[in-house]
């Protein structure tokens, strides 16, 4: 491609260190799509009759073709997606294709073909996202009666139910998605008609390839926007942040499945054995999406790193980024989708839960509510009922076994009816705040998100 300035042939070390066919060559439909858009372009500009316009169209569709039936030839000497194109359309229709690349450079075509892959990634992610919500609303909903030990510093703290802590992840979730929406929204813009830097002394409608592209605005600064990675830091972010969601889910999940919580049993399907020991179910869906969440935030990381030091405009470093982009959007989609068929067939063992929330201690704030609803300060009410529980543990008998007298000698505002406080019904339907789990509540968000989620948000 820049054979006239060349005396001696590309080093074949070169040819190798610097091709990107060998991983880019993924981008050839969006390459051909802005290939046709430009053709547009010239042809409004009088740079290419209608005939050179048509073979050219032609050529790309069946190129296209060619590449998706997997019988299109590579070539590693050809560089890039871009070359590799070009040079095979003007092989089979000579002039026509030779003009296409006036007024453009690899440099704006790759700005323009990274943000028409991730516009389309943007939504094929977030409809991932949504069918993963659908899952933990839908289990929630099967097991809508059941209530789990809440937990903080890993310690059993309050009890709720199920679905509301799967319902804390269809919010992490929504978040994810807005962030996703809203990177899509920023990178929707036209980069091509930038050139190489500066534009080109050619000049061509980029309105028009914007319309045909689909897009609804045109960059404004040709340095800018051949130099500019942000859409592709912005998105990587955001997987980042929702890969280490789905991390925290994986941990809970991973405990949820252990025999000593034993709260969610995993399908077959969904888990695997132990070539040694017989017994073993293991959750390596949960753990794999825990560690490749350290890929998706190390690809956040490279690509930043790649970014940092680099002198306006475009500098050969930024072929690095194509890598983490993509590695990040695939990982990020699998998990989703694995995860979302995982918890639909996964079951919630009622008893396990049930006997797990039965340890009264969950409701000691409660009593401490109770004190303070008779006009006891809550700090006292806090102290007092620490006591109790002190109490409760030097002679090894649950809380509520204390006696009527035991408690008064503790708070003289202690009524026969505090034993009422430890009915897990009554405790539950009395977190009725907006965002507290009473039962109400709970089958209002599960109501909510389901028909949310049926209008796919
Ligand atoms: N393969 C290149 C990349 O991914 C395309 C742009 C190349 N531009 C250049 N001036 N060598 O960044």
């Amino acid at each position: 491609m820049w054979k006239g300035r060349f005396s001696q042939p590309t080093a074949e070390l070169l040819q190798s260190y610097s091709e990107s066919i060998s991983f880019d060559w993924r981008l050839w439909r969006q390459d051909i799509a802005g290939s046709i858009a430009h053709s547009a372009a010239l042809l409004k500009a009088g740079l290419l009759t209608e005939a050179e316009r048509d073979a050219i169209v032609q050529g790309l569709q069946a190129i296209g073709a060619e590449i998706e039936a997997g019988t299109f030839q590579f070539k590693l000497e050809l560089e890039d997606i871009h070359m590799n194109i070009e040079s095979e359309l003007t092989r089979r229709i000579g002039d026509a294709g030779a003009k296409l690349h006036t007024a453009r450079s690899r440099n704006d075509q790759i700005a323009l073909d990274l943000r028409l892959y991730l516009r389309e990634e943007c939504d094929a992610l977030n409809a991932v996202v949504r069918d993963l919500q659908r899952a933990l609303v839908e289990l929630g909903a099967r097991n809508a009666e059941v209530v789990i030990p809440g937990y903080t510093h890993l310690q059993r703290a309050q009890p709720v139910f199920f679905a509301h802590h799967l319902l804390a992840y269809v919010e992490m979730l929504d978040r994810d998605a807005g962030r996703i929406t809203d990177a899509r929204r920023r990178l929707n813009v036209l980069p091509l008609g930038s050139g190489a830097i500066a534009g080109s002394t050619i000049v061509l409608d980029r309105e028009l390839v914007a319309r045909e592209l689909g897009f609804p605005a045109v960059t404004q600064n040709s340095m800018d926007a051949v130099s500019d990675r942000d859409f592709a830091v912005e998105l990587l972010a955001a997987l980042a942040l929702l890969a280490v969601h789905l991390s925290r889910l994986s941990e809970d999940v991973i405990l949820w499945a252990s025999s000593e919580f034993g709260f969610v049993t995993l399908s077959d399907a969904f888990t695997t054995g132990s070539s040694l020991m017989p017994q073993k179910k293991n959750p390596d869906v949960a753990e794999l999406t825990r560690g490749k969440t350290g890929r998706v935030i190390g690809n956040l990381l490279a690509l930043l790193t790649t970014l940092k030091g680099l002198p306006m405009t475009y500098n050969r470093d930024m072929q690095e980024d194509k890598e983490p982009v993509f590695d990040s959007v695939d990982t990020v989609k699998a998990a989703l989708a694995i995860f979302a068929a995982m918890l639909s067939e996964a079951r919630v063992n009622a008893q396990a839960c049930a006997a797990a929330v039965a340890d009264p201690l969950l409701l000691a704030t409660d009593l401490a509510d109770y004190l303070v609803n008779r006009g006891v300060p809550f700090r006292q009410a806090h102290e007092v009922i620490g006591r109790a529980v002190a109490l409760a543990a030097e002679r090894s008998c649950p809380l509520p076994q204390l006696t009527l007298a035991d408690f008064q000698t503790l708070s003289p505002v202690f009524a026969d009816d505090l034993y009422e406080c430890f009915d897990l019904r009554t405790a539950m339907a009395a977190r009725r705040a907006i965002g507290a789990p009473s039962p109400e509540n709970v089958a209002a968000q599960l109501a909510r998100w389901q028909s949310a989620l049926k209008q796919n948000v």
